[in-house]
């Protein structure tokens, strides 16, 4: 498995392309078996869990072209052979649950493994099933797979209310109302930005959706959808997560995108308070910390709160500011592997269930730590790029899931870091 070797230290400075997003992507992709039309994508990132994402479509029928250097997919899905999403790709991204909505949605029938829990938690998929049944579907759990059966005619519109907030439930729900029969209400839906960018595209497919960056959506269901052509959004995690690499190693990074000041509400005020410098441009961000940073709570929240998917890496950049923070986190229950890690490496952080406290340490040393999920690997990177010494990173397949290029991104900026390949 590849590893990550980073030498610490370097003060970064220059300009960080932001990648498409990867969790507009994902949905976005799964969109496709709505229509016997072509999707054309664009701004796709080159991650392994688009790939991932590719492989499932494929094994259900879909023809998929990809440009990876010009991050651009046509997926088609004429002739969907398989209903069934099986065990050994779900398991290797949760997100495979997103084929379930559009599949029961235009074929009636649909066949999903079970995703199971993962590191940051049990990551339940009932709200996805309800939704799904109060649009009319049957619903049965047989050998550890979720078997979904549309009415005959077809899904038919209602009301569904989510009782917690559910990205990708809401985004299940949004694709299968689609050309569900009759009006449908999702009520508490959630405010995600992914949310948008996913309605904006069914809706240039020919869905009729309104509300979406709300907290209530209405679908009009329609008989068919088309294809159509839409670019995916920036990612706003991976441009909060570089802003943070400025905050820690003391330096300037633009980080460009369109519109990321929208898209990063909380997040820019917590850094802001933390004592960054940051410039929000149309184009671009630029984020610089010249001075001590100050400490700081965070509590994670749904959009348009600080996203839980930051959390890891505020964590690091907080284990070096004087004083002490708080961090609760609210959408996971065991989102805090990276803690070990990091104490590891000489942070002064304990955990007290669902709230960390970091006590700002003078200096953290490089260490061999060991990646436990997506976003934490990034926290661990941020600890490496700050740290006294070498820091080896290790599983570093959890970073390839969710950051495109993490090396040349950073080395571009003066990063020490480089990819040690298994052999
Ligand atoms: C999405 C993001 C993930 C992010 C998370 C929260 C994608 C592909 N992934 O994950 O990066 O960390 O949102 O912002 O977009 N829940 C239930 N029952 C359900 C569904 C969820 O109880 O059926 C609970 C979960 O346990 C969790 C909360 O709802 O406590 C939020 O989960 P959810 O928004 O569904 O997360 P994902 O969509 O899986």
């Amino acid at each position: 498995m590849d590893k990550l070797r980073i030498r610490g230290g370097e003060a970064l400075q220059g300009v960080v392309p932001i990648s498409g997003a990867k969790n507009a992507a994902l949905p976005t992709m799964a969109a496709c078996l709505l229509t016997e039309g072509t999707l054309f994508l664009e701004n796709i990132p080159n991650l392994v869990d688009v790939q991932a994402m590719r492989a499932l479509l494929e094994a259900l029928g879909v023809t998929c072209h990809a440009d990876l250097h010009a991050h651009r997919f046509s997926l088609s899905a004429r002739s969907v052979k398989s209903v069934t999403a099986p065990y050994d790709l779900v398991r290797k991204m949760r997100a495979s649950i997103l084929a379930l909505g559009p599949l029961v949605a235009r074929h009636g029938t649909a066949k999903v493994s079970l995703p199971g829990g993962c590191a940051i938690g049990v990551r339940p998929v009932d709200l996805h099933l309800k939704g799904l049944e109060a649009l009319g579907a049957s619903i049965n759990l047989k050998d550890g797979y979720i078997c979904a059966e549309a009415p005959k005619g077809g899904l038919v519109g209602n009301v569904v209310t989510f009782p917690v907030v559910s990205v990708t439930g809401t985004e299940n729900i949004l694709m299968a109302a689609t050309l569900a029969r009759g009006t449908t209400t999702i009520i508490n839906a959630a405010l995600e930005p992914e949310i948008s960018d996913l309605a904006t595209c069914l809706n240039a497919m020919g869905a009729k959706i309104t509300g979406h960056g709300t907290t209530t959506i209405t679908i009009e269901g329609v008989p068919r959808l088309k294809g159509a052509t839409h670019t995916i959004l920036p990612d706003r995690i991976e441009a909060g997560t570089y802003a943070l690499a400025a905050m820690i190693t003391h330096g300037t990074l633009t980080l460009q995108a369109s519109g990321l000041e929208q898209l990063l509400p909380s997040a820019l005020t917590v850094f802001a308070h933390m004592g960054a410098q940051i410039d929000c441009r149309e184009n671009h961000i630029a984020v610089s910390s010249s001075c001590e940073l100050c400490s700081h709570d965070i509590t994670t929240e749904p959009f348009p709160g600080y996203p839980t998917d930051l959390q890891a890496q505020a964590m690091a950049v907080l284990s070096l500011v004087p004083g002490s923070s708080i961090i609760r986190e609210t959408i996971w229950e065991n989102r805090f592997m990276h803690v070990a890690e990091l104490v590891r490496m000489g942070a002064d952080i304990s955990v007290h269930g669902l709230t960390a406290v970091v006590r700002g340490v003078p200096a953290l040393l490089g260490a061999p730590v060991m990646a436990t999920d997506l976003r934490a690997s990034f926290g661990l990177v941020l600890a490496g790029l700050a740290a006294k010494g070498e820091t080896i990173i290790n599983r570093i397949y959890h970073l390839d899931r969710g950051y495109e290029a993490v090396p040349e991104k950073l080395a571009a900026c003066g990063a020490s870091i480089e990819r040690i390949s298994a052999e």
